[in-house]
């Protein structure tokens, strides 16, 4: 059993795993359209929308043999705010890569009390750069997520993230004094 991951699941890896992948998944975009009521909020967190042209990178995980359901159990609870999952096709990162294969994957669809849709930029990061949930603050969320795929993939230029990253940034330099 495979899951990929394009949001925290990239960079907080709390639970067991055999093997990890690089890949991405196309027909889908990822977006800062989910709300965080438990972890991170009331604040943003990310989904993948669907969109016929998109493509998102991230990082597949092989489950543990014989510890599948165990594990899923874990990734279902913590994921609970609203993802549902669905199956998907995961294209390992060519040229040395294995060939595509099925993975879970969680996604927040439209239909979840806890999602909020789309919203402009700038109206999405103030409200990244003020939340702070049980987990931690919403910029934390969104910075270790700009800064994992930059270093996993510099080939990845997801502008939704990146231009959220450089607002988020401004909103918490500019509160600063001396
Ligand atoms: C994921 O990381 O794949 C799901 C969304 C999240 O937990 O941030």
């Amino acid at each position: 059993m495979w899951v990929f991951g394009y949001g925290s699941l990239i960079w907080k890896v709390d639970f067991p795993f055999e093997e990890k992948r690089v890949g991405y998944v196309k027909g889908f975009s990822r977006r800062f359209w989910q709300g965080s009521t438990d972890h991170r909020g009331p604040g943003r967190v990310v989904t993948l929308i669907e969109d016929p042209e998109g493509c998102v990178w991230g990082v597949a995980y092989k489950l543990p043999a014989g510890r599948e359901e165990e594990v899923k159990s874990f990734l279902d609870h913590r994921e609970k705010g609203g993802y549902r999952v669905i199956t998907v096709t995961f294209h390992p990162r060519p040229p040395l890569a294995p060939p595509p294969d099925q993975a879970l994957l969680y996604i927040g669809a439209r239909d979840n009390p806890d999602y909020l849709g789309p919203a402009p930029l700038e109206q999405i990061a103030s409200q990244i750069a003020d939340a702070t949930g049980p987990s931690g603050r919403n910029a934390e969320y969104l910075f270790e997520l700009a800064e994992s795929l930059r270093t996993l993939l510099p080939e990845d230029g997801d502008t939704h993230l990146f231009s959220l990253e450089s607002l988020v940034r401004d909103r918490i330099e500019g509160r600063k004094t001396c």
